[in-house]
């Protein structure tokens, strides 16, 4: 997709929030000093070319996921994620949530 210049958006970017009880997740975004919804988005945002869109019905967090905008990760970070969730080694089907 991406060597196409094709978008990708994010199918469920918090996983209809149940990413966000991860402990690894939560460990990762309290050492950081974000919460767990930021650093899964800023995550995607990192790539670069992803679309985001979570969805909130709650002022509080629409605003705690807008603040992901400015949470650039480093290539520690990203390193330290990619060993906590390693990466898919090859094409796996879309789960259906
Ligand atoms: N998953 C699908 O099957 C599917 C299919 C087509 C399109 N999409 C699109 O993808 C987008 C969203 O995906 P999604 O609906 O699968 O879910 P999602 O965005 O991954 O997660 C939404 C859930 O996370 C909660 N949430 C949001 N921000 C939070 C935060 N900072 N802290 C804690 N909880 C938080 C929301 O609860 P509150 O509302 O209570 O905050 C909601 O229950 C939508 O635009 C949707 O239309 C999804």
């Amino acid at each position: 997709m991406r060597n196409r210049r094709i978008p990708v958006m994010a199918y469920s970017p918090i996983e209809q929030s149940r990413l966000l009880h991860a402990p690894q997740l939560r460990e990762f975004a309290r050492h950081h000093g974000m919460t767990p919804a930021q650093a899964a988005l800023a995550w995607l945002l990192s790539r670069g070319d992803v679309i985001a869109i979570p969805k909130t019905g709650c002022r509080k967090r629409l605003a705690e996921n807008m603040q992901a905008l400015e949470m650039a990760l480093s290539p520690a970070q990203l390193s330290e994620l990619d060993r906590l969730f390693p990466p898919p080694a090859g094409p796996r089907p879309l789960e259906m949530l």
